[in-house]
C-alpha cells in the first residue's frame, strides 16, 4: 500500500514538473501565429460545452420576428462584423490576425445549428482566451437575444434583414477643421 501511494505521489510530482517545464521553458505557444498546443482545441471545446450544458438558457424570451432580426442586424454590424464578417465582404485585418479564427457567422451554416440560448450565453459571457468578448456590460439582455436570434436564423432571414446587413454604414459628413489663419 505504501509503495503504491509512493508511486502515485512520484507520478503526480513528475507530471507537475513536466507541465510546469513546458510552460516555463517557452515551449508553450503564446503567439497567434504559433501552432495550437497538443489537445488545446479538444480540451477548450469540452470545457466550454460542460459549462454551456449547465448554464445556457433553454427558453427564449424574445420572439423570432422581423423587427427583432432588424435590431439584431444593427447590433451585429456595430459589434460583431469586425471579427465575424458580413456577407460578400472580405475578412478584416483584425479577423485575419486572430487565434483562434473568428468563424464567419453569416456565411455557410454559421451557428444556425446551435440553440439560440447557446449563442446568447457566448454573447453575454464571451469565450475566455479566444478574443471573443463578453457583452454583458455593453448590450442589454434584449439586444443579446436579438443578435442571437439573428444568427440562429441566419440561413432564412427576410430580404429586409439581408438588405440591412449589406447596406453600407451611413457616411458621416467630413469633419471641418478650423484653420488657424
Ligand atoms: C474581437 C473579435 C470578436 C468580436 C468583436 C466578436 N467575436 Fe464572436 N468570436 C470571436 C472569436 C475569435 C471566436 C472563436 C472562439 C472559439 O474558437 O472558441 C468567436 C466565437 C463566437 C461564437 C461561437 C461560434 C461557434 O462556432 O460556436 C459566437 C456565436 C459569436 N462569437 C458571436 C458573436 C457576436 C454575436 C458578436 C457581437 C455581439 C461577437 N461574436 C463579437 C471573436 C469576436
Amino acid at each position: 500500500m505504501t509503495k503504491f501511494l509512493l508511486g502515485v505521489v512520484t507520478g503526480v510530482a513528475l507530471l507537475s514538473f513536466a507541465v510546469a517545464g513546458y510552460f516555463l521553458s517557452g515551449s508553450a505557444p503564446v503567439a497567434t501565429d504559433a501552432p495550437p498546443m497538443p489537445m488545446e482545441k479538444y480540451l477548450a471545446k469540452k470545457a466550454l460545452h460542460a459549462v454551456l450544458d449547465r448554464e445556457m438558457p433553454k427558453t427564449v424570451p424574445v420572439s423570432a420576428d422581423e423587427p427583432n432580426y432588424l435590431a439584431g442586424a444593427q447590433i451585429y454590424k456595430d459589434n460583431c462584423a469586425v471579427c465575424h464578417g458580413l456577407p460578400g465582404q472580405p475578412q478584416t485585418a483584425i479577423a485575419r490576425g486572430m487565434f483562434p479564427k473568428p468563424p464567419e457567422l453569416l456565411q455557410g451554416k454559421g451557428v444556425t445549428d446551435d440553440e439560440p440560448g447557446e449563442t446568447y450565453w457566448k454573447v453575454v459571457h464571451g469565450i475566455r482566451l479566444t478574443g471573443m468578448p463578453g457583452f454583458r456590460g455593453s448590450l442589454t439582455d434584449t439586444q443579446a437575444w436579438q443578435v442571437s436570434l439573428l444568427l440562429a436564423h441566419a440561413d432564412k432571414l427576410p430580404d429586409s434583414v439581408k438588405a440591412q446587413l449589406t447596406s453600407p454604414p451611413p457616411q458621416s459628413p467630413p469633419a471641418v477643421i478650423k484653420g488657424t489663419r
